[in-house]
């Protein structure tokens, strides 16, 4: 007979959220490309399935953090630690597999503002691969440290040190969304004429990552400095 956990009911549910999410992201960017009359390249299902990939790899990383630090605020409350590892590692995954199905899909027939001629990126193509790569590659770290054995083997602090990298890879992740859309943000009217591009929500989720961090740095640099000299040094 088998044993369904604990774990395994809170990776299924983070499982169908990120599925859901990947769907709604795919569907919304097809109504968008339709009503703004933006042109669909050919492979249109894996385009969009890509583009769902993208933002939903975006959104359960950033969730990820975000919950983290909500679990830390003492004012709410609430432990958010059984999901935020599955937010993160199925993040990783779909951030992964974003870039194989966009190493698939690029070239300057599907993506021509990208590309100078038609084997050599442009300026903003060669940016997008540039801070996609740093994004991955500094999301690695956590991901890699958040493998129970690897955390086991490292201290507390030093496993701290490396989560805290993902916000770097977030930061690096704004300018490649940026580069990525570079042609929708300059043709303003013909891109936002219906709906917002998606990339706006991916922003949004990523800013308030972001901010809720350095409200939590702020918080805890507070409390230090609430305690009298003496008694930091005791502590
Ligand atoms: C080597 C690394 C990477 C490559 C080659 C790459 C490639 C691309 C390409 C070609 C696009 C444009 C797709 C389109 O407009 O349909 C794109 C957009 C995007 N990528 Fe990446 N990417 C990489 C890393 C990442 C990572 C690590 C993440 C997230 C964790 C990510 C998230 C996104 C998002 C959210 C978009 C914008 C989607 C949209 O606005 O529709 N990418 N990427």
């Amino acid at each position: 007979m088998k044993i369904i956990t604990k774990s395994n009911t809170n990776i299924i549910k983070v499982f169908i959220a990120n599925c859901i999410i990947i769907f709604l992201a795919a569907i919304y960017a097809y109504i968008r490309y339709s009503a703004n009359n933006l042109p669909i390249p050919d492979g249109s299902i894996i385009f969009f399935l890509n583009k769902g990939l993208a933002t939903t790899a975006a959104i359960s990383i950033s969730i990820s953090y975000i919950l983290s630090n909500l679990s830390k605020l003492k004012s709410i409350n609430l432990n958010f630690n059984a999901y935020l590892k599955y937010f993160g590692t199925i993040g990783f995954i779909l951030a992964a597999l974003h870039i194989f199905v966009s190493l698939m899909l690029l070239n300057s027939i599907r993506f021509p503002y990208l590309f100078k001629t038609a084997s050599v990126f442009n300026f903003y193509g060669e940016m997008t691969i540039f801070f996609g790569v740093i994004s991955i590659g500094l999301f690695l770290m956590p991901a890699i440290t958040s493998i129970t054995s690897v955390k086991l083997a490292m201290g507390a602090n030093s496993w701290k040190k490396y989560q805290q990298i993902g916000y770097f890879a977030l930061l690096a992740l704004i300018f490649h969304v940026y580069f990525a859309n570079f042609f929708q943000t300059s043709n303003f009217s013909k891109s936002f004429a219906y709906l917002l591009p998606l990339h706006y929500f991916i922003w949004a989720i990523i800013l308030t990552t972001l901010t809720l961090k350095a409200i939590s740095i702020f918080k805890k640099k507070q409390t230090i400095s609430e305690f009298p000299t003496e008694v930091q040094g005791k502590k």
